[in-house]
């Protein structure tokens, strides 16, 4: 790589492998990161498939541009918000594949200066593009008491919420992640367990900032629009979260939670396939990397004929 935005991917055998990349092929990597997906796939559509690769955070297009310069025309690379995928990709569609690999990359968690890493000082900031919306900090002075709670709780599953969230707002305002997370794991009162006490308050704060859940549906419904007879759409999620909202969007598609109508005629048939029934989970399938370990992969396809 030409640049130094290292980036593990996650599950990139089981992915591209579910999504069946072949020459002459489509492909939308809506979470490009660092490309590591996406030079798979370039590599297993050749000599002539092609990906679009769309990231909001510029750092991650730079990295993913160089390195994937060797494909020539055949990559793309367009800043943009997965929500925002309808129209930023229409004009390539339809696609033959496209993966969403959600949350962080490994740069903007360790480099100090983005602000969302509880380990190294930095700003309170949280954001994947750092031209748009509120900072975490800024978040963080708007909130009241109630709404902070339910952020650590929905998008943390922080059990100890609300003593934390008066303590946060008590403190307020934040310049410094490592004084964040100090006064995070006072409040909490964590003692001794393995990962740090302000891990899930981090997570939150990241989720509401980068308004993750909404991006997330959002991004499938565009998928719905973009991928073509026999497209494949392959998510990997890292929250319990997420992953039972890709769960329960798969089998609503692939008609799996009513398969009759309200006076029990058998529906018309589902326009897709669940091809991972229970899902794949990092751990089993990716044994070997520290990343891969909440990872969750669903993949379903447009049926060709309906
Ligand atoms: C886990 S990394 C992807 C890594 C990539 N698959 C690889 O192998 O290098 C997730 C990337 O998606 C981007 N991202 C997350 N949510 C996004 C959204 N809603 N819209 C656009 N990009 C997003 C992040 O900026 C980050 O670069």
């Amino acid at each position: 790589m030409s640049t130094d935005f290292q980036h593990r991917s996650v599950l990139l055998d089981a992915t591209v492998e579910l999504l069946a990349p072949r020459p002459g092929g489509r492909y939308l990597d809506g979470t490009l990161g660092g490309g590591g997906h996406s030079e798979l796939l370039l590599q297993r559509s050749a000599p002539d498939g092609f990906v679009l690769g769309l990231d909001r955070d510029l750092s991650a297009l730079d990295a993913a541009r160089a390195r994937l310069a060797p494909f020539g025309s055949r990559f793309e690379a367009r800043q943009g918000r997965a929500s925002q995928l309808a129209e930023l990709a229409a004009d390539q569609g339809p696609f033959d594949g496209m993966l969403l690999d959600l949350g962080v990359s490994s740069p903007q968690l360790d480099r100090a200066e983005r602000g969302f890493s509880f380990q190294q000082d930095g700003p309170v900031d949280m954001r994947m593009d750092p031209s748009q919306g509120a900072s975490a900090a800024e978040l963080l002075d708007e909130l009241d008491e109630d709404e902070l709670v339910d952020i650590l709780s929905q998008l943390g599953e922080e059990p100890r919420a609300r003593r934390i969230a008066r303590a946060v707002l008590a403190g307020r305002p934040w310049t410094s992640t490592l004084a964040l997370a100090d006064c995070v794991a006072r409040a909490s009162g964590y003692h001794g367990s393995r990962t740090h006490p302000a891990t899930r308050t981090f997570q939150a704060l990241r989720m509401a900032v980068n308004e993750e859940p909404q991006e997330l549906l959002a991004a499938l419904d565009a998928a719905e629009s973009l991928l073509g007879p026999g497209g494949r759409l392959a998510i990997i999620s890292f929250h319990s979260l997420e992953d039972r909202v890709v769960k329960h969007r798969f089998r609503a598609l692939c008609g799996l939670d009513a398969p009759r109508d309200p006076y029990g005629n058998p529906l018309p048939p589902p326009g897709w396939a669940l091809l991972t029934r229970r899902g794949v989970s990092g751990a089993d399938a990716d044994p070997d990397n520290p990343r891969a370990r909440s990872a969750r992969l669903r993949v379903i396809q447009r049926l060709s004929v309906t």
